[in-house]
């Protein structure tokens, strides 16, 4: 599929979701991969799977992405076991789903944190590697990054800076050799949404699983395109938001969004 189909491979959120499916990905083509995120048992037993599954042996780290100097002691962690990213995928985040005068400030900044400050912090820290490696990035960002998200404003407002940032790198870098690759999911069934706040009644009918996600955002990646957007009615909606004006657009995000925290607020209060 590609010249650089063994490039060693970072990638974040590996616990779950579609980082895990993406990690497996990664390892199937053959690609030595280090997994990344807070739940060190869970990456333990993907790494076993992995090993298992493809004889690929994966390295390990356990960290709290939304630390300030997270980024920083994994690198040196990293370096200690040998592993020099070549390719990394940022794809560690999460989304808060309430109005933003309703939702805790300190969540809101720790989405930040995660989203855009982890994710900026360590494209720059592995950018000697990967262009040194020739090698490439794949940034998680969602179909949330073409619209602003009223009941989900900070999150999409996050995913509108990973595309943006994705797009100008990816320009920026033309001439060394390096591909920026933004992945934009639409709903996937993984933990995204239990974390958000979002109850199961409020899941779109049209929601992925995590796998197919997984492999588009790989294809896309090592076929060096600028945006991927995975899903036939995804492509379809990231279509419209360069046709349908926000504030149409936003009536209809305001009113899925709010309906799932009417959900979520009465299944608490039944609890
Ligand atoms: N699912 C969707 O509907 C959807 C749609 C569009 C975009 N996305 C994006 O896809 C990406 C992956 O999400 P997912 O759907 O796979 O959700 P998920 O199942 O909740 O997975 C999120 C991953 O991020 C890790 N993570 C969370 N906080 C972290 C932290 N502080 N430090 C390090 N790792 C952390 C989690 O592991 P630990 O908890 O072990 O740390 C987990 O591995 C996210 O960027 C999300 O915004 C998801």
């Amino acid at each position: 599929m590609s010249s650089n189909s063994k490039l060693p491979t970072l990638i974040t959120g590996a616990s779950g979701g579609i980082g895990a499916d993406l990690a497996r990905v990664f390892a199937r083509h053959g690609h030595p991969v280090a997994l990344v995120a807070r739940n060190g048992e869970r990456l333990q037993t993907l790494a076993t799977e992995l090993l298992e599954t493809t004889g690929m042996d994966a390295t390990v780290a356990v960290c709290d992405l939304e630390q300030p100097h997270a980024a920083p002691a994994l690198m040196a962690e990293l370096q200690a076991a040998h592993f020099s990213p070549a390719i990394l995928v940022n794809n560690a985040g999460f989304g808060l789903n309430g109005p933003f005068a309703e939702l805790e400030l300190e969540q809101q900044l720790a989405l930040i944190d995660l989203n855009i400050r982890a994710l900026t912090q360590l494209t720059s820290l592995c950018m000697p590697q990967i262009v040194a490696a020739r090698g490439r990035i794949l940034n998680v960002a969602s179909v949330a990054s073409f619209f602003p998200g009223p009941g989900m404003a900070a999150y999409y407002a996050s995913k509108a800076y990973v595309l943006s940032l994705g797009e100008a790198l990816s320009w920026e870098l033309q001439a060394s050799g390096v591909t920026v690759s933004t992945l934009c999911p639409g709903p996937t069934n993984t933990g995204f949404m239990d974390r958000a706040g979002i109850p199961a009644s409020g899941k779109a009918f049209y929601s992925m699983p995590s796998m197919p996600v997984a492999e588009a955002g790989y294809r896309g990646l090592m076929a060096g395109k600028r945006v991927i957007v995975p899903g036939m009615l995804n492509k379809l909606l990231a279509g419209l938001s360069g046709i349908v004006p926000h504030r149409i657009s936003m009536h209809g995000i305001a009113r899925m969004q709010y309906s799932r925290r009417r959900k979520h607020t009465e299944g608490n209060a039944k609890t």
